[in-house]
């Protein structure tokens, strides 16, 4: 491969992040394979199906196949003879019943793709690590390769969100590239090469650095939400509005409005468990005092899901038991179908504990939640989940539930009650309208 030639590249784990990319890069003129060791997943990409839900995605996939530079795969031989730059974009959850994240799956990958390196390549990890893995997973890889050290590790890690991860991926803020060499920057270089010349800015840094940016990054914003969330939980105890503050503090252009929403608290499958990974890891190496605070951002953003429950037990007057509840929401957010760690069906599942009849609707991710919570009780709208509610709560702000009419929704309810999980309603027009409204943070 020359600098100036179009590196061809590999994508394993064709995850939502290995999908995205694979997708993306083949749409930028790349000649792309994806690899996954679950058949089903490369069998439906192959067929030019998402599966996941991400707006957007399925277009291009139709779209890249139909140019016959992407190809989907269970073969790691395949993929080693293809790829210039193979991208690592395998997931790393956190461990059961511990905070560490799980590196199962980075291990295994770079285990299985590097004895069939024999020639010089660049490996590029994506996949959200804690800091010293690069370091780790270069010496694998030199002591695995045929080609030994001259297959470099780079690590260039991932910012998109769920929901907008097309243009996240093609038009990100920023890329990180973390390097050990000119060589391999220029490889990254290469690989970026549409997006760079779209002006994006790029950091070069070592492998270290770039493992960080992605943790920090994540800590900061959860921090945020966090912040607000406390000064919510100081507006509850004092009778202060939470949604004026947020604004009046938006208003600064040094702290912004962005991340600065109250209310039920973050979710989904990377800021809770990258906050915990990156305490743990802090802590094994010796300066978890350096983030300590991320415990308390971590109990902070838990504690908005009891309080919101504490906010439907007082409507009802002080029993769950028997109480029907209609959940709007199970998504960790709106535009998604994930329910990792979803406040919203924490939420739902607790209620549920207590004795409360609950009922739950979303948009998106009723598949999803039904399978991993088959205990719970689902509707087909939020009309059908509401039919004679004690209480509605909503706890996923889609836009479906922000434009509901509350004189609609009072036609099929038994008590005009609403928990407004996310500050998504007009609270005036709610009460207005004759509705009891309730929201964390507010009067
Ligand atoms: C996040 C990061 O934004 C992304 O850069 C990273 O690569 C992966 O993790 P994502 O998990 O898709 O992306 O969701 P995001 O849109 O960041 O929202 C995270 C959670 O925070 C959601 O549960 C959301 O409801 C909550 N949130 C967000 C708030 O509670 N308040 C806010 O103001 C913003």
């Amino acid at each position: 491969m020359t600098d100036t030639a179009l590196p061809r590249i590999t994508v394993i784990g064709t995850g939502y992040l290995g999908a995205t990319h694979a997708i993306c890069m083949a749409s930028l003129g790349y000649e792309v394979v994806g690899l996954d060791t679950d058949p089903r997943k490369i069998e439906r990409l192959q067929s030019g199906e998402v599966p996941f839900f991400e707006p957007g995605l399925p277009e291009l996939l139709d779209k890249t196949m139909a140019t016959g530079r992407l190809r989907f795969t269970t073969s790691v031989e395949e993929a080693a003879a293809h790829g210039d730059v193979h991208f690592i974009c395998v997931g790393t959850p956190q461990k059961p019943g511990m905070d560490a994240a799980d590196l199962t799956y980075v291990d295994a990958s770079v285990a299985a793709l590097a004895p069939l390196l024999d020639r010089k390549v660049l490996v590029v990890g994506k996949s959200t690590v804690p800091v010293g893995t690069a370091a780790r997973l270069t010496a694998l890889i030199h002591e695995l390769a045929p080609a030994g050290d001259e297959v470099e590790l780079a690590w260039n890690p991932e910012f998109l969100r769920e929901g907008f991860a097309v243009e996240d991926t093609l038009r990100p803020d920023r890329l990180v590239f973390g390097v050990a060499s000119d060589w391999a920057r220029q490889q990254l270089e290469a690989a970026f090469r549409p997006i760079i010349d779209n002006e994006t800015p790029v950091v070069v840094t070592d492998l270290a650095t770039a493992e960080l940016v992605k943790v920090a990054a994540n800590s900061f914003l959860a921090t945020k939400i966090s912040y607000i969330n406390a000064m919510a939980e100081i507006c509850e105890a004092t009778g202060a509005d939470v949604r004026h503050l947020a604004k009046a503090l938006a208003f600064d252009d040094r702290i912004g409005g962005r991340f600065l929403q109250p209310g039920l608290g973050f979710g989904g499958g990377c800021l809770p468990k990258d906050i915990r990974a990156f305490a743990h890891r802090a802590e094994e190496i010796g300066v978890g005092q350096a983030v300590s605070f991320l415990r308390e951002v971590d109990a902070i953003n838990r504690r908005r899901r009891s309080r919101t429950i504490d906010l439907v037990r007082e409507m009802v007057g002080g029993q769950l038991n028997g109480k029907k509840v209609a959940c709007l929401g199970a998504a960790f957010k709106p535009n998604s179908d994930d329910i990792r760690d979803a406040p919203a069906l924490d939420v739902a599942r607790t209620m549920h504990g207590l004795g409360a009849n609950v009922r739950v609707y979303d948009p998106a991710a009723l598949d999803n939640a039904r399978r991993a919570y088959p205990e719970l009780r689902y509707g087909s709208s939020a009309m059908d989940v509401a039919a004679d509610a004690d209480v509605v709560v909503l706890l996923t702000e889609w836009t479906e539930f922000r434009e509901i009419e509350p004189s609609a929704l009072a036609s099929v309810v038994k008590h005009r009650r609403i928990v407004d999980g996310r500050h998504a309603l007009d609270a005036e027009f709610w009460r207005a309208e004759g509705w009891e409204y309730r929201a964390l943070g507010m009067p």
